[in-house]
C-alpha cells in the first residue's frame, strides 16, 4: 500500500554488495531527472535509531542475546520510520534506504535462528504499514562480498586459491554469508512483486544501469517531491 505519493525504495543484500556506491549513483540519477531524493540508512537514520546503531554495531548488546538484538532494531526501525520515511514519503519524496526489514528476518531470524513467527511480530510493529514499494537485492557469491570487505578494511586480498584454502573460522564465515545469500534470495521469490534481484559481481556501470531500470518505471506513479520540477 503506497504510503503518500512518495517511493519507498530499499536496498539490501550481504556486506561487500557494494550497496552505497549504487544508491549514491540512483539518487544522483534520480535528482537529474528532477526528483526529490532522500537517501537513509538502518540501523539508524534518525536521532533516536542512531543511539541504538550505535549499541548494536559496537557489539554492546551482543551478550544479551539475539533476540534483545532483534527487539533493538525493531525498536530503531520504528523511530526511523515515524520520524523520517513516514514522513518523507507523505511529502512525495523518494525514500533510498541502506537495508531495512529484510535484514532483520535475514540476520537475525535467518542466521540469528529466531522464531518466524517473533520475527514477523516485531516487523508489524517496527513498519507499522510502511512497507518498501520496491526492495533491490544485491546478489553476491559470499566469498566475493568477504573479499571485497577485506580489501575495504585494508587487508590483503585474496587469490581463488586463499578463497579456497580459508581457515575453520573463514569458512564458517562464508558459510554464514551463503546462508544470508540464499536467504535474501527466497525472500525475493517469495515477493517478486516487491523484490528485485540484481547481480552485484558485474561492473558497478552495469549494476547502475540495472538498478535505475528497475526503478525508473516506478516513477511516473508519483507526484515529482515538492522543491522538484519534472523535466520536459
Ligand atoms: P553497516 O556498517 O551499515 O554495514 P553494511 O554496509 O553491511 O550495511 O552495518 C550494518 C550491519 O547490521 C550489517 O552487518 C547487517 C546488520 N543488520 C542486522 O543484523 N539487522 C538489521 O535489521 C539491519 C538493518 C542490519
Amino acid at each position: 500500500m503506497p504510503i503518500g505519493s512518495g517511493l519507498f525504495v530499499t536496498f539490501e543484500g550481504g556486506e561487500g554488495a557494494g550497496k552505497s556506491t549504487q544508491i549514491r549513483l540512483l539518487a544522483d540519477a534520480l535528482r537529474e531527472r528532477g526528483h526529490t531524493v532522500l537517501t537513509t540508512r538502518e540501523p539508524g537514520g534518525s536521532p533516536g535509531a542512531e543511539a541504538v546503531r550505535h549499541v548494536l554495531l559496537s557489539g554492546a548488546a551482543q551478550e544479551f542475546g539475539v533476540r534483545m538484538e532483534a527487539i533493538l532494531f525493531a525498536a530503531a526501525r520504528s523511530d526511523h520510520v515515524e520520524e523520517v520515511i513516514r514522513p518523507a514519503l507523505m511529502k512525495g519524496l523518494v525514500v533510498i534506504c541502506d537495508r531495512f526489514m529484510d535484514s532483520s528476518r535475514v540476520y537475525q531470524g535467518v542466521t540469528g535462528n529466531l522464531d518466524p513467527a517473533f520475527i514477523e511480530a516485531l516487523e508489524r510493529v517496527a513498519v507499522n504499514g510502511v512497507v518498501p514499494d520496491c526492495t533491490i537485492v544485491f546478489d553476491l557469491p559470499a566469498a566475493m562480498g568477504l573479499e571485497r570487505v577485506r580489501r575495504r578494511a585494508g587487508g590483503t586480498a585474496l587469490s581463488a586459491g586463499e578463497v579456497a584454502g580459508l581457515d575453520r573460522f573463514e569458512q564458517e564465515e562464508i558459510e554464514t554469508h551463503e546462508k544470508r545469500r540464499e536467504a535474501f534470495l527466497d525472500i525475493a521469490a517469495a515477493d517478486p512483486a516487491r523484490c528485485h534481484v540484481v547481480d552485484a559481481s558485474v561492473a558497478a556501470s552495469d549494476i547502475a544501469g540495472a538498478v535505475l531500470a528497475i526503478v525508473e518505471p516506478l516513477l511516473p506513479a508519483m507526484s515529482n517531491g515538492l522543491d522538484a520540477e519534472p523535466r520536459a
